[in-house]
């Protein structure tokens, strides 16, 4: 079996006269899960929406295992799965005649549509709700069954629009969990996420973009280490009451192998230093020591955010 693949051939979108996207060139193949990131408007839903036939690209092509999407959509589509702007279904359907409908919609064989629902619910665990009404179900499980419809025709590849956003915490971590597993099968999952703890949880690799460019696609320990470097070791610390910014930062910024002191807030400070773990228990003792109020401290950025912000920061 050849590895799944998405590519972006020189892929342009324009609204008007506006780029939403830019050249962009992507190639991701195997089985694997890419974090698709990037601030609101950089393009990530028109890329997607292209993948899918949703839109047309202003220039260049989208393929799906080597298939271009626009002139070929139904051979390039019957190997793909996607979740975009997730649906609202409707409340007195059950996941069983919701599904029919879409396995219907896509045309899929009579005589396996049965099978391939319950095969896609029970890939969201949502098995035991399957003749149940979708109204009275939390929104995390709502989403499940929207991600089982993207999965019906069993894809190599699913695409998945924020599939997260929207849930409180116990639907997402419902939803990551279900994300993860869909790895399993040798699947190419593209998902775009505003959460950097989302895609460090759950991808292998990361592609940025902004402004409908790319910044960077590499494995997710290439991009922390290649680009969040420069800023060494962050700790943020907490203090007991308001501080007086001006001595903190006095005090701190002029403690050996710090970088810097920033404010967060009223309450909490952001150190940046350089060396490890040994000039981190010293800084930290040194702090204590001065009985400024310290009384809490942690590591705040994942390096992923580190280098999310480094390389936003850069294109605005
Ligand atoms: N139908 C449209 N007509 C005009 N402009 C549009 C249209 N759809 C998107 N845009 C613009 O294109 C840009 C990219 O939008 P897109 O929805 O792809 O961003 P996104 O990365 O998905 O953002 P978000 O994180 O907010 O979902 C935005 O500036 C948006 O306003
Ligand atoms: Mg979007």
């Amino acid at each position: 079996m050849n590895s799944p693949s998405i590519e972006a051939v020189n892929l342009s979108k324009r609204y008007g006269s506006f780029p939403a996207l830019s050249n962009l060139n992507l190639k991701i193949e195997g089985s694997k899960c890419v974090g698709f990131l990037g601030p609101n408007g950089a393009g990530k839903t028109t890329t997607l929406k292209i993948f899918t036939d949703m839109i047309r690209a202003s220039e260049g092509r989208a393929l799906i295992n080597g298939i271009e999407v626009h002139p070929n959509k139904k051979k390039a589509l019957e190997s793909a799965g996607a979740l975009i702007e997730s649906p609202e279904i409707y409340p007195s359907l059950t996941p069983r005649e919701a599904l029919s409908m879409v396995a219907e919609l896509r045309g899929l064989p009579k005589g396996e549509r049965r099978k391939t629902i319950e095969d896609a619910v029970a890939e969201v665990k949502m098995e035991e709700w399957l003749d149940k009404k979708v109204g009275k179900f939390s929104k995390g499980m709502k989403q499940r069954i929207n991600i089982a419809a993207a999965l019906l025709s069993d894809p190599e590849v699913v695409l998945l629009d924020e599939p997260t956003t929207g849930l409180d915490p116990r639907g997402m971590a419902e939803v990551r969990d279900i994300v993860k597993s869909l790895k399993k099968r040798n699947r190419l999952i593209f998902m775009s996420s505003h959460l950097l703890n989302e895609v460090q949880d759950i991808c292998d690799e990361v592609a940025m973009i902004d402004h409908g460019k790319l910044l960077v696609y590499d494995t997710l320990s290439n991009v922390t280490t290649r680009f969040s470097k420069d800023s060494g070791n962050v700790i943020e610390i907490e203090f007991l009451r308001d501080i007086d910014y001006q001595s903190v930062n006095k005090n701190i910024a002029s403690l050996a192998n710090v970088n810097s002191a920033e404010r967060i807030d009223s309450r909490r400070v952001r150190i940046k230093f350089s060396g490890g773990a040994p000039i981190q228990e010293r800084l930290l003792s040194d702090i204590v020591t001065m009985k400024i109020g310290m009384i809490s401290f942690h590591s705040p950025t994942s390096a992923l955010e580190d280098t999310y912000l480094n390389l936003i920061k850069d294109t605005l």
